[in-house]
């Protein structure tokens, strides 16, 4: 009986790194990051069907009103207060509008919509 219980006691010793690997993936899925997405070089971003509306979806107007944090990001203010400061068209590495949601990871905006504020930026940053 004692030689039982030490035999399961072995087996059950042994087999511990078998259950505790067994779950073992090599290669996790990773997370949707910034470099996966990718705007085709055609493409046209629009800023009042694609970036203006990203403003509405993270509700930045809590904050950024006129008469709260700049860039005034409320509907019909939000062009003019991003091109007096915030947006260099051409350059969206020197675009506080981009560093901040990018580099900064402010209020936690997704990547597509981050790739598209890019794309806006360097291809102009137009009022189309
Ligand atoms: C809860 C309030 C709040 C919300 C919501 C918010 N912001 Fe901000 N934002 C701030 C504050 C406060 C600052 C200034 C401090 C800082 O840089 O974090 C700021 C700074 C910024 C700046 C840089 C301004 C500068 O002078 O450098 C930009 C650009 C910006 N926010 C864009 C956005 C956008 C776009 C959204 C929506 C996706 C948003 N913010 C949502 C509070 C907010």
């Amino acid at each position: 009986m004692k030689k039982m219980k030490k035999l399961l006691k072995i087996v059950l010793l042994s087999s511990m790194p078998l259950l505790m690997f067994s779950c073992y993936y090599d290669e996790f899925p990773e997370a949707v990051g910034q470099d996966d997405v990718v705007i085709p070089p055609g493409t046209v971003v629009s800023f009042a069907d694609d970036i203006a509306p990203i403003f509405v979806t993270y509700n930045c107007t809590q904050c950024h009103n006129p008469s709260g944090q700049n860039p005034d990001l409320s509907p019909g203010n939000e062009y003019a207060s991003l091109t007096s400061g915030y947006v260099n068209p051409g350059n969206s590495s020197t675009s506080k509008l981009y560093t901040q949601l990018a580099d900064n990871g402010h209020r936690n905006v997704d990547a597509q919509s981050i790739a598209l504020i890019k794309k806006w930026i360097d291809d102009g940053a137009e009022n189309n």
